[in-house]
């Protein structure tokens, strides 16, 4: 998979559609407007030396006043379908009981806007910004936080549910879990395994409770969540490194991936974490473990590892591939790992329908004097994982849409504005949208 291009259009069947996605604390702004209620993120972004460049989500791309003209440009791109996500302290700013219409009224707004341009609507219910008071009361460690997340996933489904017709619950729960309890980097901003253990958990049994209450509510409704995968490769031959690899895909990939299509947590991985495990209720994996719909994958990157046995569980150490291209985020591009991902998860775990919800580069993008961005990395890179895309269709994997990480540029959480992802160049200080030499080659390929 070396070839400069994108596949033959011809390799994807009709229906399947392409698009972009993005997330609401990172592009909305109108962090106070309307009755919103403040998030983690909010404080987080606040604190001092949390985000590398010291901004926020305050302003971020300011798509709450600008939705319209980012519907034009989505439109204008060819884009088929769209995945955004609803704020929760929007809807709730309490994260439970008080409704703000004015929330739901957004992005009932958004989703109408979007119809009306033939643009598919894809929701998704937490991209991690949980209300404050929730946050307050223990947030993802505390198990009331999983019964609220239904509660609000419910009403969101009763505004919305007869116009979105696809749904994720969690956007990355490992991510969650992990960078925001473990590493550090992500509001909460903790480093601890128990902590994060137990967030992990009431994160999926959150999803789980979710599903029941919007299916009940919706039957008809497609209804899933959305994780990062990673494929895991041992940089030597050698066993011990192999069972490295082995490890840090059961952290990143089998601790999820198990609980929700086999109703169980993988067991070497919990032979590892016993000691830190929260309580798990008889009834709880069976909960997590509902039929879903679809499942959305977000792809970006391998972790090609060697054992280190100074290092916590799974004793693995990531290794650059200096051959290889790597985005601003210091991520190989390792178009491969998508195939594998892909073809591995059919495989492993049959679930009726994938999605790529997320797929892309951050690359040192501006605009030059001529007003064109050239940014020939991502162009490279979204043509490769197309092809992979393809590949894997072509084995049988009922893949049905591919979006884009990031519809524009935006607020890359820990990294602040530093990161560009978009197809779309965005100047934060006049707000000009500028689309970048690959979204006119993606809209031009969208077209053919
Ligand atoms: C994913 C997140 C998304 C964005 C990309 C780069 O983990 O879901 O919001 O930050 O990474």
């Amino acid at each position: 998979m070396t070839a400069d291009r994108f596949p033959e259009r011809s390799a994807f069947p009709p229906g399947f559609l392409f698009g972009a996605a993005t997330s609401a604390y990172q592009i909305e702004g109108a962090v106070e407007q309307d009755g919103r209620g403040p998030s983690w993120w909010d404080r987080f972004a606040h604190t001092p030396g949390c985000i590398r460049d010291g901004s926020s989500g305050d302003q971020a791309c300011e798509h709450y006043q600008r939705w319209r003209e980012d519907l034009d440009l989505m439109h204008s791109l060819n884009l088929q379908a769209y995945r955004f996500s609803v704020a929760w302290p929007r809807v709730l700013p309490d994260g439970r009981g008080r409704l703000n219409p004015a929330g739901l009224d957004f992005y009932e707004r958004l989703v109408d806007g979007l119809l009306e341009r033939g643009i598919v609507p894809y929701a998704t219910l937490y991209h991690w910004d949980l209300p404050l008071t929730l946050a307050d009361a223990g947030g993802w460690q505390s198990r009331d936080t999983s019964s609220a997340f239904a509660d609000y996933a419910v009403q969101v489904m009763r505004r919305l549910g007869d116009r979105v017709a696809r749904w994720s619950t969690l956007n990355e729960p490992r991510c969650s879990a992990y960078v925001g309890h473990l590493e550090g980097r992500h509001a909460p901003g903790l480093r601890d395994l128990r902590a994060t253990l137990s967030a992990a958990h009431h994160l999926l049994l959150g999803h789980g409770l979710a599903m029941q209450a919007m299916r009940a509510e919706s039957p008809s409704a497609q209804l899933g969540i959305v994780l990062d995968v990673k494929p895991y490769t041992a940089a030597d031959e050698g066993a011990v490194h192999q069972q490295a690899a082995w490890r840090a895909d059961g952290v990143f990939n089998r601790w999820f991936l198990d609980p929700l299509f086999r109703a169980e947590y993988p067991t070497d991985v919990l032979a590892a974490y016993a000691a830190h495990m929260p309580d798990v209720l008889a009834t709880d994996l069976a909960t997590i473990a509902q039929p879903l719909d679809h499942l959305g994958l977000n792809y970006y990157t391998r972790g090609h590892v060697l054992h280190d046995p100074s290092r916590p569980f799974p004793q693995a150490a990531e290794q650059r591939v200096n051959a290889a291209h790597h985005s601003t985020m210091e991520w190989e591009d390792w178009q491969e790992g998508l195939y594998r991902m892909l073809t591995r998860i059919h495989r492993e775990y049959a679930p009726k329908a994938l999605f790529v919800a997320e797929n892309g580069a951050a690359e040192p993008d501006r605009v030059d004097a001529d007003g064109r961005v050239r940014d020939p990395d991502r162009q490279r890179y979204l043509q490769g994982h197309l092809r992979a895309c393809a590949k894997a269709l072509a084995e049988g994997v009922p893949l049905d849409a591919y979006l884009v990480w990031s519809l524009m540029d935006n607020f890359e959480w820990g990294r602040g504005y530093t990161q560009r992802f978009g197809l779309v160049h965005v100047d934060y200080a006049s707000q000009r949208r500028t689309p970048k030499e690959s979204a006119l080659a993606y809209a031009a390929f969208i077209r053919s």
